[in-house]
């Protein structure tokens, strides 16, 4: 997979780094890329507009406004792209970038966009060894950029260290990997899924809740792929760490079952594909108490009452949708997880077994095997990411018998 076709945009800011972005836009211009450069105005000291749109063929720009009053929307900048690229990223843009300092159309335009964001760090040795700078870099990683590390070497400063924007052909070949990695069909396009994920809470008190370890992986990494081949994709997540990387999945956070419950039948006629994998707690107390309650007595006795079976409500009120389950089973597992696939009225449900080491949980692993009606297939230990793959390989192939 080339970049050919592809639309970069390269956010250019003001340190001496800047000068590389020349070979960068080269090569992907080369490779048939559409590119649009624009620059803070502070990294107008160090490159010039005019070579930078001639090289990319289009006009740079740095102000919100141009000279004959017309506006550079930075929402049409942002939603245009495929990638963005910010390099040179100096300390002063990274800062900004992750805490939302919105006062350039450099950072107007990063969060406007919904594309993937590459970041290629350029600064001192010092400045790039700052707990600051780390936690910044640590903070764009969790939002799901993908940093492309300074290099070692010398630097402008005559000091020598890390701190040398990477090469324009590393991060090339970076973006130009990531479309190849990305270059899955969009088999699921015009499809919308909807995923529970995560646990649920139930209240006892102001501050205390029955839960479960559940961590939300699974879900997250369904939506994240169903959503890369194409799918609307409805997530609706009880308390979980979980963080997205792709801003198209719609996140709905949840607390309670009765509160997921409301949520997915507030999309559940429009949904083509209910993805069940939320750990929802079976019980709830009875009664919240208002206040929190007091360590008084030895004994402590809560009073629970059944939760709504999330699940086998959408099953009960299917017309159209293709309904999977999760089944997480420690004895009798394939009767269980068959006798559900029945219960539920589902299509396919997935049987993630804790006898299996790696399987379930809390874990980056999964192991499973898949039941309809008429089938039953196992798979490997594999990291979620790719157990989402197997999962959405098995529906797409039930759809189009
Ligand atoms: O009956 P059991 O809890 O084992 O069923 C597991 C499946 O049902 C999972 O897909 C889970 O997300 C779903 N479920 C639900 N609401 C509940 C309990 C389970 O949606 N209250």
């Amino acid at each position: 997979m080339s970049v050919s076709g592809k639309k970069i945009l390269i956010a250019v800011s003001g340190g001496i780094a800047a000068y590389k972005i020349h070979f960068l836009i080269r090569d992907f211009v080369k490779k048939g890329a559409e590119v649009q450069v624009i620059m803070t105005p502070d990294a107008e000291h160090f490159v010039t507009k005019l070579s930078l749109s001639t090289l990319s063929k289009k006009p740079v720009y740095s102000e919100f406004y141009r000279d004959n009053g017309t506006w550079n929307s930075h929402v049409e900048l942002g939603l245009w792209a495929d990638v963005i690229i910010v390099a040179p990223c100096t300390a002063n843009t990274l800062s900004k970038m992750i805490h939302g300092m919105c006062d350039n159309l450099v950072i107007a335009t990063y969060m406007s966009a919904k594309c993937p964001v590459f970041i290629a760090p350029a600064m001192d040795l010092d400045m790039y060894v700052h707990p600051s700078t780390k936690r910044n870099l640590e903070l764009a990683e969790s939002f799901g950029h993908i940093i492309i590390p300074a290099e070692n070497g010398e630097l402008a400063s005559g000091l020598v260290g890390q701190g040398r924007m990477a090469e324009p052909e590393t991060i090339f070949n970076t973006v130009e990997n990531y479309f190849t990695d990305n270059a899955s069909a969009k088999t699921l396009e015009g499809k919308t899924v909807l995923i529970t994920a995560g646990p649920t809470y139930e209240a006892i008190d102001p501050v205390r809740f029955i839960g479960n370890h559940s961590s939300g992986k699974m879900g997250f990494s369904l939506a994240e792929e169903a959503s890369k081949r194409g799918a609307k994709v409805i997530l609706i997540s009880g308390p979980s760490s979980q963080t997205l990387t792709d801003k198209n999945v719609e996140l709905h956070k949840v607390t309670s079952a009765k509160e997921m419950l409301a949520k997915v039948f507030e999309f559940y006629d429009k949904i083509d594909i209910g993805i069940a994998s939320a750990a929802v707690a079976d019980y709830a107390p009875k009664d919240v108490a208002k206040e929190k309650i007091k360590k008084n007595d030895e004994n402590l006795t809560i009073e629970l009452v059944k939760n709504p079976d999330i699940l086998k409500t959408m099953g009960e009120k299917k017309t159209h949708q293709f309904l999977v389950g999760f089944a997480l089973e420690t004895q009798n597992e394939e009767e269980n997880a068959k006798g559900k696939l029945e219960k539920k009225n589902l299509d396919m449900i997935v049987l993630n077994s804790l006898r299996d080491e790696g399987a379930g949980f809390k874990n980056d692993t999964n192991k499973i095997k898949i039941f309809t009606k008429a089938e039953k297939r196992e798979f490997d230990l594999k990291s979620k990411d790719d157990v989402a793959k197997d999962i959405l390989n098995f529906v797409e192939a039930q759809l189009l018998k």
